[in-house]
């Protein structure tokens, strides 16, 4: 067994997370660390069609429960050909969203139900859990500011969805002691890159 990281990067659409997921790559790589950048959905061949089909679809077109299924289908991928294996032989990975997304959009925002969607993804996650989870802390109406033009069809789903992920995301970080740690977002990406960093270093050495 290696020495791998498994770190996660989560937040609502909007967030910055995505900046801060390739801006913590490219730290962890220049500070000679071995990374393996991923994201959800998608990062396997089958991830990227399940991502097309849960982006792609017509709203209105899938219930909330094959949504959560499609998700958790895309991440037993990315458990199985990606994270344990980078893990295994040593290298860090650093992924843009993971299970805590499902619990929060699906669960949450959907009203599926966190614990139905623990369900659904006890499998697929088969005990691969993220060293550290990195929750970029941004408030909806900001995030909302941010998000660009041609939303697909989750972000299309609008504010009061939104602040409902946002609640799954706190009620998230109560229950997991530590493991999930927000890092405030409302500043420019260098500044919460720096923060991200400080939670890294405080997180995992
Ligand atoms: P993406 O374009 O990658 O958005 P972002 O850059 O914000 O990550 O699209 C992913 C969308 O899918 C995003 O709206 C969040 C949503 N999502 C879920 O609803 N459940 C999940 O389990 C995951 C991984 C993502």
């Amino acid at each position: 067994m290696g020495v791998g990281r498994f770190i996660t990067l989560e937040g609502v659409d909007g967030s910055g997370k995505s900046t801060q997921a390739a801006l913590l790559a490219d730290a962890l790589e220049a500070g000679g660390v071995r990374v393996v950048r991923t994201r959800e959905p998608g990062g396997t061949p089958l991830g990227e069609q399940v991502r097309a089909l849960l982006l792609e679809t017509p709203p209105g077109a899938m219930g909330a429960v094959a949504e959560a299924c499609l998700f958790a289908a895309s991440r037993a991928e990315l458990v199985r050909r990606v994270v344990r294996p980078a893990l295994a032989d040593g290298a860090w990975v650093v992924c843009d969203r993971y299970l805590e997304s499902s619990l929060a959009y699906q669960g949450a925002g959907r009203g599926v139900g966190l614990d139905v969607v623990r369900a659904i993804n006890a499998a697929s996650v088969d005990g691969c859990a993220p060293d550290l989870t990195v929750l970029v802390d941004v408030p909806v109406d900001v995030a909302a500011a941010r998000r660009c033009a041609g939303p697909d069809r989750i972000e299309a789903e609008g504010d009061e969805f939104q602040r409902r992920v946002a609640g799954g995301y706190r009620t998230l970080m109560g229950d997991a002691a530590g493991r999930i740690v927000a890092v405030d977002g409302d500043a420019g990406p260098d500044e919460v890159h720096a923060r991200v960093m400080r939670a890294v270093r405080r997180a995992l050495g």
